[in-house]
């Protein structure tokens, strides 16, 4: 493995506490060399929404596929809505997209095209969130969505030789009640998810509105993770360790502003899952060289680098990586950085029990797996599928404009 550095708490095949280990040869590389050791090195990623992946010329076509309009003329029309303020300014569109998808083979599409982008940017380990609440509210079955993302798992090993597991996420704007239904609709397939987390619209809907579900989850032996300080006050990030108990935090990027919580996620090790592009596109930092990523590795932190809604954000992972150690400065010159602290943003592995790349270069495998799924036949939309964007929801604790619904 490139540079000898590993990271922890991947949650699949295996759950194992993986010590970083540094190389020097780290030390040697120059600044202007980075961008492509970045690319090239073998990474995990263990953040990312595989409906945030969906691209607009993929949402156009199972749209057609399906029989359904959307409120847009065009992809470039659709891409241009991509301008957000905030984080619900993002959710209220990213709810709509996944509004195209109905059958099985379109969650198999959507995630398989996520996972050729992750190889051709040597992911070699991704475990992918899923929002089943988003799909089991328009009527899809919770069979469709686990069955579809777990067979395009399945597939990424054998195809791609990368390991692929999934994430059920609650949304946290509904309410507990329905996050116990969710999981009872789920646990028939609980052999295809390795664990639980939590995401949406986080100021207001602190972690322990979902303390007896996340309990009942231990109990039945999930991994948990949990969205916390992505907008969200630090007290969001304590009450994810305490309350919810989990194993890492999503985001967690407010904790700077709580040096005993720093010293905390410092002394237990508790990864982070650190998203730049999308701080940036959401506005949490005004620009990408004022990112904290620095500042949580500089304290000890386990941060690491993923690409949370790439189709909506600008970036996969290898884009992450790049724009961020280019406009913050992580390299070994950086003022107050070391070895240690770049290494660690890395978060390059691989896991235990991947597939080898049975001595071929991280770069010549990437360009051997740049295969696309053909695009869906296109279908005129009947005016009865019509979708319409949202009128205020019925649940007061919804996003407003979260669905496009049918007429
Ligand atoms: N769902 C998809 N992306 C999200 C994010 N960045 N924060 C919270 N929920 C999300
Ligand atoms: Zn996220």
């Amino acid at each position: 493995m490139l540079c000898g550095i590993t990271t922890q708490q991947q949650f699949a095949p295996t759950m194992t506490d993986f010590r970083p280990t540094y190389d020097k040869s780290f030390d040697r590389i120059a600044a202007d060399r980075l961008p492509a050791l970045l690319r090239a090195m073998p990474k995990a990623e263990l953040h990312m929404h595989i409906e945030g992946s969906l691209e607009p010329e993929l949402i156009f076509a199972l749209a057609q596929r399906n029989g359904v309009s959307i409120p847009y003329a065009s992809v470039e029309e659709l891409r241009k809505a991509y301008a957000f303020t905030n984080l619900q300014s993002f959710l209220d569109i990213y709810y709509a997209g996944a509004s195209v998808l109905l059958k099985e083979q379109d969650f198999y599409d959507m995630a398989w095209a996520y996972l050729e982008r992750a190889a051709a940017d040597n992911v070699v380990h991704t475990e992918m969130f899923f929002d089943p609440q988003t799909h089991t509210a328009r009527g899809v079955p919770m069979e469709t969505v686990v069955n579809g993302l777990h067979r395009a798992c399945t597939d990424a090993r054998s195809k791609l030789g990368v390991s692929a597991a999934l994430i059920l996420c609650f949304l946290r704007h509904l309410s507990e009640e329905d996050a116990f239904e969710t999981l009872e609709q789920a646990l028939p397939y609980r052999d295809k998810f390795i664990g639980v987390g939590l995401d949406s619209s986080e100021v207001g809907h602190p972690p322990e509105k979902f303390a007896r579900v996340f309990a009942r989850c231990r109990e039945l032996g999930f991994h948990l993770v949990a969205h916390a300080g992505e907008e969200g006050p630090p007290e969001y990030v304590w009450s994810a360790l305490d309350v919810l108990k989990v194993e890492r935090v999503d985001h967690g990027v407010q904790s700077t502003k709580d040096p005993e919580l720093m010293k905390r996620l410092a002394k237990d090790r508790i990864p982070l899952t650190v998203c730049p592009l999308s701080n940036l596109k959401l506005c949490v930092f005004p620009d990408l060289s004022k990112h904290n990523l620095g500042a949580l590795l500089d304290a000890g932190l386990v941060a690491t680098v993923n690409s949370d809604d790439p189709a909506y954000f600008g970036g996969y992972m290898n884009q992450n990586f790049t724009e961020t150690f280019a406009a913050t400065g992580l390299t070994r010159n950086r003022p107050g950085s070391s070895r240690r602290t770049v290494s660690r943003a890395a978060s390059s592995t691989r896991p235990p029990g991947a597939p080898t790349s049975s001595g071929s270069t991280p770069s010549s495998r990437a360009s051997d797996r740049r295969r696309r799924a053909a695009p869906p036949a296109a279908a005129s939309p009947p005016a009865h599928r019509r979708w319409l964007p949202a009128t205020p929801s019925a649940s007061p604790a919804a996003p407003a404009g979260a669905e496009w619904r049918r007429a």
